[in-house]
């Protein structure tokens, strides 16, 4: 029996080492045929079991066979070596390296905003509307009760394409054709690009984003105007951040206001951003005039609301502390890049 097992462990060594020193396909078979062939020394030495007393056999056969297997598993995977190129057996990469990274874009800090500020509305029921940026100066002006001889009309003198079709100066023209479209509840928000016979320097362009907003019921008081400006200034620029309701004039709201937020940068204290006063004009606003209902065919004394119009540029500038407004407009990716949410 000793002389059997040790055999076996002589065979299994030799047998390994003979396997792992095969250095190609057909060497490897040949040493096969030698090891596990039906005349080779394995095979006869599992036959020799049979010879051996009664007793010992159970132990011998089982240790036999284990070698077997496992020279039949080193088989196995030499040959699945030497099948392998050279690239597959070693790797080639090292994978320790950094990646590379791979431009992927980034979005326009305006875009960021746009989306941000549509989605606090949303919350609130607005859903986004859009419209043409060539548009009638019906809808650009008359609709909203702003007669083209009116001085605010003036102070919108624009880009005209024909007599009557204008570069739209606002976004809020989608207001009328919305409700002209759709019956009461109406709640938008409509982001787009206007233009205006503006400067180019630090503060203004004469095309910019704007985001209108628009909210009509049944029953819409002054207080679901406050409520819903104040709740989108909280979300957006920060539970501390007060809100001011200035009187003001536009002849689509009555009353209008021009919504200011507590500066950004002082507090309230007063420095260069807020010139001073500790505020910042944020957005135009106010009830939805009668005129206008009438002017889309809505019951003026059934229905009343709220509206709103701020520029996405001048917010973006806030909450990205962006200096001058010509970044947003001449700036390539590198500046894009900084602005991205993770
Ligand atoms: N359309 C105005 C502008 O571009 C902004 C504005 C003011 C929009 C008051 C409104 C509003 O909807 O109610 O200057």
């Amino acid at each position: 029996m000793e002389d059997f097992l040790s055999r076996l462990r002589e065979l299994e060594e030799s047998g390994s080492a003979a396997i792992r020193a095969a250095s190609a396909p057909d060497e490897l078979e040949q040493v096969r045929v030698q090891i596990l062939g039906r005349k080779a020394r394995l095979t006869q030495l599992l036959r020799g079991v049979r010879e051996l007393p009664q007793a010992q056999r159970p132990q011998a056969g089982a240790e036999a066979n284990r070698v077997k297997d496992s020279l039949i598993a080193l088989f196995d995977q030499r040959a699945a070596e030497l099948t392998q190129g050279p690239e597959e057996r070693a790797p080639q990469v090292d994978l320790t390296l950094p990646g590379r990274g791979r431009w992927r874009g980034a979005r326009h800090p305006c875009t960021l905003v746009t989306d941000e500020i549509c989605d606090i509305f949303k919350e609130l029921g607005f859903v986004r509307a859009r419209g043409p940026e060539a548009e009638s100066t019906w809808y650009n002006f008359t609709a909203l009760n702003t007669p083209l001889d009116h001085p605010a009309a003036d102070e919108q003198d624009t880009f005209y394409l024909a007599d009557d079709i204008v570069l739209r100066t606002h976004t809020s023209p989608v207001q009328a054709r919305v409700m002209q479209e759709w019956q009461p509840p109406v709640r938008i928000v409509v982001p787009g690009l206007v233009y205006r016979r503006d400067p180019y320097d630090a503060s203004h362009a004469p095309a910019f984003e704007q985001i209108e907003g628009l909210a009509v019921d049944e029953g819409i008081s002054f207080v679901d105007f406050k409520a819903s400006i104040s709740y989108f200034v909280h979300r957006f620029f920060g539970e501390d951040t007060a809100t001011r309701f200035r009187p003001s004039f536009f002849p689509f709201t009555e009353p209008s206001a021009e919504v200011d937020v507590s500066c950004l940068l002082c507090h309230g204290e007063g420095c260069s951003a807020c010139k001073g006063t500790g505020w910042l004009e944020i957005m135009g606003a106010g009830m939805v005039d009668p005129a206008v209902f009438d002017n889309v065919g809505y019951d003026s004394e059934r229905y009343t609301g709220f509206a709103f119009g701020m520029g996405v540029g001048r917010i973006a500038m806030l909450r990205y502390r962006i200096p001058d407004i010509r970044l947003l407009y001449e700036s390539d990716v590198r500046f894009l890049q900084q602005f991205e949410r993770a």
